[in-house]
This record gives structure tokens, sequence and C-alpha cells, in this order.
């Protein structure tokens, strides 16, 4: 037993050790492996970038060929798993039926199961790479009552990602090779953050050697909470609230700073960055120009800047160091490339995958990893008396 310290919220425990992802939150620095995120955004693409986290290095050209082909090969779901799609009421959340198809992989693929194995581990890492954006893909079309596509595997993974999503069969047509590129690095931008609550979340439910689908499917849970990944839907949700009662945001903060009825700027604060998220000025910019690329102007996105404009002057959010956080303009871009709002989450999922995937897997390499288990700090009544006769 000995001492056990209270740390509500882990705000100062550190639950392990990584070498994946490095934070440093007052300087608003981020880098996968070593590498700044701004080069890797600006460079590489999704399935590079989740190699570089997982593997630890960033892939030669014949490493990069055959991971991709591999991930190809393996995008199809298997023929049965399209009735698990129907199973649910067509306007389910997309984050719980994504939740519920990532772990019952495990029930398709059962000899991959096995953590201590690291062929079955390996494996996983294709299957779950290839197979969740084609979920996602068909939650998408599912929810709107559209029929599915089959992958296409001379497609790159996040066009053809997008054509699964979007396009109907015989209606087929080229991507927009502009919005496939926003979208590859909006993913790069999320794939991994270090020991956030999805990925503790990960770490935690696979530290009792649960498969990696288990582990990756309880990610996903705490990725779709409002504080979390499910931020990206609530800013927009925000928006559109602020535009519906004309657009004036003085009285949207008014009740923010006062903090009426739990009301937060939803998309801004972090618990690690105390200065501006490096990714939010990433997609802030990206914001900009997908929009103007498709000829788009979205009111939301004025109103979007005029709130950080007044958040960033205003002494309630400076002396609490609350800057814009990666949510704050993702939506804008997705719902301008044809997301409705509920696929948002299920996106920020897509991306992260390869960092949880990363995380499992230095989680169970390391000898030192034990069963995750807090202590707590017992309040209630000591011991008490049974009543006697009831
Ligand atoms: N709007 C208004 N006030 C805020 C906000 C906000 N978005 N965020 C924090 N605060 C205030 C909070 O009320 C507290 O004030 P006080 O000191 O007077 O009690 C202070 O700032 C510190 O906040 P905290 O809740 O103790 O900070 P935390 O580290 O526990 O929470 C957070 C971090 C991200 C959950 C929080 O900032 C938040 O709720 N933000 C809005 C939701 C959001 O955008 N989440 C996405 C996070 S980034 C990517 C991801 O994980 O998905």
């Amino acid at each position: 037993t000995g001492l056990v310290t209270l740390d509500p919220g882990f705000m100062n425990t550190a639950s392990t050790t990584s070498a994946i992802t490095y934070i440093d939150g007052d300087a608003g620095i981020l880098r996968y492996r070593g590498y700044p995120i701004d080069q890797l955004a600006e460079g590489s693409s999704f399935l590079e970038v989740a190699y570089l986290l997982i593997k630890g290095e960033l892939p030669t050209a014949d490493e990069l060929e055959a991971f991709t082909s591999r991930v190809h090969k393996h995008r199809l779901l298997h023929e049965d798993f399209k009735a698990f799609f129907t199973a649910f009421p067509a306007n389910g959340h997309p984050m719980a039926i994504l939740q519920s198809g990532v772990s019952a992989l495990a029930t398709y693929y059962q000899h991959t199961l096995d953590p201590r194995d690291e062929e079955q581990v390996e494996l996983a890492t294709v299957l779950l790479m290839a197979k969740v954006p084609t979920m996602i893909a068909y939650i998408a079309k599912r929810a709107l009552g559209l029929p599915l596509l089959y992958p296409d595997a001379s497609k790159s993974y996040v066009e053809d990602f997008y054509r699964l999503t979007f396009h109907l069969p015989y209606q087929d047509h080229d991507v927009d090779p502009a919005l496939t590129k926003a979208l590859d690095m909006l993913l790069i931008l999320h794939a991994d953050h270090e020991q956030n609550c999805s990925t503790s979340t990960v770490r935690m439910v696979g530290s009792s050697n649960a498969n990696i689908y288990s582990a990756v499917s309880a990610g996903v849970g705490a990725l779709s909470g409002p504080l979390h990944g499910g931020a990206n839907e609530s800013v927009l949700e925000m928006l559109t609230a602020i535009q519906a009662s004309g657009g004036d945001a003085s009285e949207f903060m008014r009740k923010v700073k006062n903090k009426e009825d739990g009301v937060r700027l939803m998309g801004f604060g972090h618990r690690v960055y105390k200065n501006y998220d490096p990714r939010a000025a990433i997609v802030k910019d990206a914001a900009h120009e997908v929009l103007g690329k498709l000829g788009k102007s979205d009111e939301l996105l004025d109103i979007a800047m005029g709130l950080e404009e007044i958040a960033l002057n205003d002494d309630y959010f400076i002396e609490r160091k609350l800057y814009p956080n990666v949510d704050f303009y993702t939506g804008l871009i997705y719902k301008a490339m044809g997301f409705p709002t509920q696929m948002f989450t299920p996106l920020f999922a897509m991306g992260r995958l390869p960092g949880w995937i990363a995380q499992y897997r230095e989680m169970i390499a390391d000898p030192t990893t034990k069963i995750g288990r807090p202590r707590q700090v017992y309040t209630g009544e000591t011991e008490r008396q049974y009543p006697a006769g009831r």
C-alpha cells in the first residue's frame, strides 16, 4: 500500500515513458518521433506518418510501397460485416457505430488477437489502418441510405476514402486533388498527441493484455466526448447557434466568461498547450485555402475568426492561457468538403488511429509495463453495522 497521491485528471502524473510524440506546451511545439509537425504536414503523406509513428523511422520508398500495398490489399470489409451497419438506427451517432465496429473486428480476425505475438500485432495494425476508413465511409453512406462502393486499390488511401464516402455506383468521378491533399494533411495533424484521454484509454485497456481492437475501440469511445475529439462537432454547433442568433458573438462570450450554464468556448483551451496550438495555426491557414479553392465563403469562418480575435485580446482568456486548439477550425474545412457534422469526430478517429496503434505497440513491447490500476483516496463510511432484522 504505502503513500497514495491524489491527482485528479492526472494533472501532474506521468503514466508512462514514451518515445513517440514530443510536446512543449509552453512553446507550442509538437513533434512526431522528433520531426516538427509543420514539416511532416507539408512534406509527408498520412500513411508515411503512420509508418513513422508506428515503426519509429520514416520509411524508405520501398518500405512505404510495401506498407501501402499491404494496407490497400485489406481495405475490403467482410461481406457479412455490411449487415452490421444496418443493425443500428440510421440516425445513430457515427462514433457509437464506429466504436462497436472496431471492437467487432476481433470476431472476424481471431488470428490477430494475441498482443504477445509480433506477427499478429503487425497484421492487426494493417487491418485496422485498412478497414477503419472503409467502415467510416460506410457509416456515412448508411446514414443517408446510399449504396456502398467497394474500395479501389488503384487509388490513394485518402482519395479512396473520399470516393467511398461521397461517390455513387456508376457516378464515380475523379476527386479534386486539392481536397485529398487537405484531408491527408488534417489526418497527419491528428495522428498522435502523446497521452491524451483516448490514447491513455487505449493503453489502459491494452495493459490488461486485451486485444488491440478492444483497446482502440475504447479509444474511440473516449474520443467521442465533447471535451476531447467531440469538440470539433461542438464547435460547429456553437458557430451555427451564434449565426442563428444574429451573428453577435459578444452575448455568447459574456456567458462563457460568466461560466453561465457551464458554457465554454469550444475549440479553445488545452491541458498541455498554454500557447497557440501549432496544429490550429496550420488548420486555420488550410481553412482559408480550402474554402478559397472551393469558391465557398462561409459566414461561420468569419464568426470563428471574430471569436478568436475577441478571445486573444480578452483578460479571461489571456490569464488562463486559452488559445484555439486543433478542433477550432477543422469542422469548417470538413463542412466545406461536404461531410455532415456528425462525421467530424470519426475523421478525427481516422487520423488518430496510427497514434493509438503506435502507443499500444510501444506499451506491449515495454517490459516494464504493468496493468493500469490507479489507486483511490476513499472518502466513504469506514465501517457500519448491517441493520439487524433487515
Ligand atoms: N472556454 C472557457 N473557459 C475555459 C475553456 C474554454 N474552452 N477551457 C478552459 N477554461 C477555463 C476553465 O473554466 C478554468 O477556469 P478557472 O481557472 O476559472 O476555473 C480554466 O480555464 C482552466 O480550465 P480547466 O478545465 O481546468 O483545464 P483542463 O486542462 O482541465 O481542460 C480542456 C482542458 C481542453 C478540457 C478545456 O480547455 C476545455 O473544456 N476546452 C473546450 C473543449 C475543447 O475544445 N476540447 C478539445 C481539446 S484539444 C483536442 C482534443 O483533445 O480533442
